[in-house]
């Protein structure tokens, strides 16, 4: 998953995805293997766009694993099958945006068998799309011998010895704007964790269902009765759902020097919940001191701002102080880890945002149900 964030400048600004890759890459390199690169940037609606062009990928990848990469501006065609036909082993080539092309997301039949005729053998090493069931995750599957790389290995050991095997205390992290995008994993969650520390623009629309006023906070009205189902799923499972009983408001989003805490039942008339406050952090911080697993997705607060980071950047801290096992996954959850410096003190920190979420909601990703298939 070659996906990497860029600037306004189209210059990349994260590099760990490329970074991630270079074990499998390098096994290959040394078996002989001549290796063509797929890869998917941004979201260009299956048309050309150059502000979607891998050419920064192939460069920083050439840096990265110090050989030449060689790059075709298109990934079927008369360009690429002849880029690949002249190969030669330890040679590396990067095609073009896959999602140049409008078929590559409908996992189109006849796409999936231009991909898989330029090679040998589907290596999937793109644990971050392995969510998405697309010509270059699961159509191709059918056509080759299909295996998983070292990165997707590695990220399969990492999550799933926190989701399938738990050591107890368990407990979960779930924050991010929205209940909508996270139902899905609190609810898998419910009777297997024993703490989940809900945070995050989602908590307000649990605290709204559990009758607080949040005022001008986030409140999701539509997922109010999912609230109320979720929380009574969790009090018959024995799942302390942890909310919190203080935040951080402040009197608009864009108004960080007006921030201060309130009780959950005293929030100011106009005002917003935009992170949690400081009694809800001790209460999460003394769970995850006793936890021996957690796994975490999302951040608590709007994060972007320094006002706002305290309650991420606190649970951050106390996840890489803890002897528990470590799972960090979700774009904004990894950068919240990064910013607070704890990186390294986190067991495993997945490079998949909606692949981990998916992943620790239960599912089977298409991604991976190809390569079981071809390795039963
Ligand atoms: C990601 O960054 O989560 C993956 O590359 C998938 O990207 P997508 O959400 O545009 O499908």
């Amino acid at each position: 998953d070659y996906n990497v964030p860029m600037n306004d400048k189209g210059e990349i600004t994260d590099f760990i995805r490329i970074e991630a890759s270079l074990p499998t890459l390098h096994y290959l390199l040394d078996q002989g293997a001549a290796v063509i690169l797929m890869a998917h940037l941004g979201r260009p609606k299956g048309k050309v766009n150059p502000k979607f062009t891998l050419k920064p990928v192939a460069e920083a990848l050439s840096q990265l694993i110090h050989r030449p990469v060689q790059f075709c501006p298109d990934c079927v065609g008369k360009d690429a099958q002849d880029a690949a036909a002249q190969l030669r082993n330890g040679d590396i080539l990067l095609l073009e945006n896959l999602r140049f092309h409008p078929e590559e997301e409908k996992n189109d039949v006849h796409f999936a068998k231009k991909l898989a005729a330029l090679g040998d053998i589907f290596v999937n090493d793109a644990f971050g799309t392995a969510h998405r069931a697309h010509c270059s995750t699961a159509g191709i599957g059918t056509y080759l011998p299909s295996v998983s790389g070292y990165l997707m290995k590695k990220e399969l050991a990492g999550l799933g010895a926190a989701l399938s095997k738990p050591e107890k205390p368990f407990v979960a992290i779930i924050g991010g704007a929205k209940i909508s995008d996270k139902i899905g994993v609190v609810s898998y969650l419910i009777g297997k964790a024993d703490t989940i520390i809900i945070g995050g623009g989602m908590a307000n629309t649990f605290l709204a269902a559990q009758g607080y006023d949040m005022k001008a906070s986030l409140v999701e009205p539509e997922s109010l009765d999912v609230a109320k189902e979720t929380l009574a799923q969790a009090k018959e499972a024995g799942t302390d759902l942890l909310l919190p009983v203080d935040v951080t408001i402040a009197a608009a989003f864009d108004a960080p020097e007006t921030a201060k805490t309130a009780d959950i039942d005293a929030i100011d008339d106009g005002w917003m919940a935009l992170d949690i406050g400081p009694k809800t952090i001790a209460l999460a911080e003394e769970k995850i001191k006793n936890a021996k697993t957690v796994i975490w997705n999302g951040p608590m607060g709007v994060f972007e701002q320094d006002a706002f980071a305290v309650g991420t950047n606190a649970l951050a801290k106390a996840v890489a102080l803890s002897d528990a096992y470590s799972v960090v996954g979700g774009g904004d959850s990894v950068a919240a880890v990064k910013k607070s410096g704890m990186a390294d003190k986190i067991s495993h920190i997945s490079t998949g945002g909606g692949a981990s979420l998916e992943f620790m909601e239960g599912r089977l990703l298409p991604g991976l149900a190809v390569l079981e298939e071809r390795e039963d």
